[in-house]
């Protein structure tokens, strides 16, 4: 895709370094806000979330609006050098307007409304609630839209959830009569109603689905989640359209979460000019920690790829640990400064926190934050966000410069909705993140590091797509994977693809449907899902590897078996199964099995298309972002020892010390240890 290579912030001529900062609860305190910004000063921070939910301390009183504090603290925040990301403060709502708009309060799947409190819980629909945010936001963008210390709006405060009540429903049946072109007939069979007598005569008689409602119509439950991601945009719009209006110039976005299934972030990141994200990976649990990198890894990845060949923001991260986990581990020293730059090495041009300074109180007051509750700046913590800032200034080169991966894995919100939904394989959980993530991990040892996208997103510029367990191909997905193959590209299916369309409708015909057996040569005839604790095996290449939770036994309709089960009735059928398709090549993995086995094979595609290089050690992430005139590739080490870097493949420069790196130099990165290299294109 196309790249300007364009900083995010071109004011700040590097990256930015800063966080949440809530200045509204300390205006008693004029002291600790003065010293807020000598110490914002000394972790080498250059920008703040401000006002995220300070809509008490910005309305107090209906109409009456108090914004001097504000006033000045963006004054005082530019004056040192410190940029400002402006929120809109509709994440939460003041007492008054719950208590005098009830509407405002939204309804949960019981029918019942909320009380006021908590956060995040608006009725996304109410006019009252649109029509405050509006007159908020237009009075935020009057006053701060021109001012040069504020260079982004931060919309509100991770969207999410869906309201119940009266006005909602009537909405979503709005929603249904233009998907379904006011034709009742054309929504019963979407939603294949005839099952059950569940046949609706007409719109008006379509609920939500309520906790005592209907849930069994699986076309509906999709539905109601398109339904909720169209309005959580066009509440979205509501709160851009004033911003625009006052303040044309300045970028928008909205935090988004980890893999966050309530929301189809592919259309909530078409109304915002910059995506941004919340990073709160569980470091130190009970899995190995390369597993919860790798991880983390495919959500900046997923991040990203939201708009390829732009820099994307980490907005939240902790500098130390949470406080709304079963357990609330610290982040041990040296592991915060790795994490915050293989943000930066997927592609951010921002390091943020939750937060800045502690609360004394409620609920967030033992939360993680740059400044604790000592006031000092002697802490461990803020030391390694000291260390943080001043090695993202040694970055600053690099901002604006994207990653370029040849390969990228398909991640789809209609098909994880759909596999969540799907009655049938195994009842509580089908894997499908997990699954998504696995692909990606093996890519990711192999030195590359994907792009995730949707299914409908442009497949040009790859030349390898893992496409795992695409159970519901969306109208011209099975044709454009076959274009991609055709013209040399490598696609990668496995169980549990191309079983339904778009409205949740068996294809009939065989699996995967819609023309995709063609590309896969091979037909899903049946799915084996297995208890836990059992498993087959399968032999891959001469190598043997366990198969747990779901086999799928195939037919094969001109691929070859690469790979065949060993055990059960279907011992000797295919497992692995290779197609050569155009000038490309399609591999279909039949059966769930382990990261091994996974790597095993993809480095097997990888050695056949000339990408990559041998594996990496466990724990070892290779990044890089490019800008045109330079690579910047970035070496982490997230395994508990020290690791051997494979020899640096072109001379370069360690952009921290400045040294010159000659080619075929090998070096060792300690436990949690990196190295960033610049080096010409
Ligand atoms: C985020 C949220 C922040 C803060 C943080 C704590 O999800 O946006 O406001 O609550 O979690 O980890």
């Amino acid at each position: 895709m196309a790249s300007s290579y364009t900083p995010l912030f071109p004011q700040l001529n590097g990256l930015l370094h800063g966080g949440d900062y809530n200045p509204d609860q300390w205006l008693d305190r004029p002291d600790i806000l003065e010293k807020d910004v000598e110490l914002m000063k000394k972790a080498g921070i250059n920008s703040v979330s401000l006002g995220i939910f300070a809509w008490s301390a910005l309305e107090p009183e209906e109409g009456v609006y108090t914004f001097d504090w504000m006033d000045q603290t963006i004054d005082r925040l530019y004056q040192n050098g410190i940029y400002t990301i402006l929120a809109t403060p509709s994440g939460a709502r003041p007492a008054w307007m719950d208590e005098k708009y009830p509407e405002v309060r939204r309804v949960l799947p019981t029918g019942k409304r909320n009380l006021h409190g908590g956060r995040h819980n608006h009725c996304i629909t109410s006019p009252v609630y649109r029509q405050k945010v509006r007159e908020m936001n237009t009075r935020l963008a009057q006053r701060y839209g021109q001012h040069p210390g504020v260079i982004l709006w931060h919309i509100s405060n991770e969207f999410g959830g869906a309201c119940c009540c009266d006005l909602c429903r009537k909405k979503f049946q709005d929603w249904l009569r233009e998907r379904y072109h006011n034709d009742i007939g054309q929504l019963n069979h979407a939603w294949w109603t005839g099952f059950w007598s569940h046949t609706f005569d007409s719109f008006d008689q379509i609920d939500p689905p309520m906790d005592q409602g209907e849930h069994s119509v699986l076309g509906m439950l999709l539905d109601w989640r398109r339904f909720t991601t169209a309005n959580t945009a066009d509440f979205i719009r509501n709160e851009t359209e004033p911003l625009q209006q006052y303040a044309p110039s300045l970028p928008v976005t909205t935090n988004f979460m980890w893999l966050f299934g309530g929301l189809d972030y592919n259309e909530i990141a078409k109304e915002i000019d910059v995506i941004s994200w919340d990073a709160y990976p569980r470091w130190h649990n009970e899995q190995p920690l390369y597993a919860v990198a790798s991880e983390t890894a495919f959500n900046h990845s997923l991040m990203r790829s939201f708009k390829r060949g732009q820099p994307f923001m980490l907005m939240e991260s902790t500098p130390s640990k949470v406080n709304w986990m079963p357990y609330n581990k610290l982040k041990r020293p040296g592991l915060h400064e790795l994490a915050c730059l293989q943000a930066i090495a997927s592609g951010s041009d921002t390091v943020q926190y939750f937060q800045f300074r502690m609360g004394r109180g409620s609920f967030e007051q033992f939360h993680g934050a740059v400044v604790d509750h000592t006031g000092r700046d002697d802490t461990r913590v803020f030391q390694e966000v000291s260390e943080t800032g001043q090695t993202l200034k040694a970055l600053s080169n690099l901002a604006g410069s994207v990653p370029s991966p040849r390969a990228a894995v398909i991640y789809d919100w209609d098909n994880r909705w759909a596999i969540e939904d799907m009655a049938g394989a195994a009842k509580q959980d089908k894997k499908y993140n997990e699954t998504c993530i696995q692909h990606f991990r093996a890519m990711l040892r192999l030195g590359e590091d994907p792009d995730v996208i949707s299914s409908t997103e442009s497949f040009e510029g790859y030349d390898l797509i893992a496409a795992p367990m695409l159970y519901l191909l969306k109208p011209g997905v099975a044709q454009r994977l076959k274009d991609f193959t055709a013209a040399g590209g490598v696609v990668v299916t496995t169980w549990l693809t191309g079983y339904v369309d778009e409205s949740t409708l068996a294809f009939l015909g065989g699996f995967p449907g819609d023309g995709l057996m063609e590309l896969t040569g091979v037909e899903a005839a049946e799915l084996d899902t297995l208890y836990p604790g059992q498993s087959n095996r399968i032999r891959w290449n001469g190598k043997e590897y366990p198969a747990a939770e779901f086999c799928e036994l195939l037919t094969l309709r001109g691929a070859k078996a690469a790979g065949t089960y060993l055990e059960d009735f279907y011992a000797g059928q295919p497992a692995v199964t290779v197609h050569p398709y155009g000038k490309g090549m399609s591999v279909h993995i039949a059966a769930r099995v382990e990261d091994d086995c996974l790597l095993d094979i993809y480095a097997d595609i990888f050695k056949e298309r000339h990408m990559g290089i041998k594996a990496l050690p466990l724990g070892l992430e290779i990044h890089s972002r490019v800008d045109g005139e330079k690579r910047y590739r970035f070496y982490l080490n997230f395994s508990e020892g020290k690791v051997k870097l494979p020899s640096v493949p072109a001379k370069c420069r360690d952009m921290i010390t400045g040294e010159e790196i000659p080619v075929g130099t090998v070096r060792e990165l300690d436990c949690y240890g990196f190295l960033v290299t610049e080096e010409e294109l």
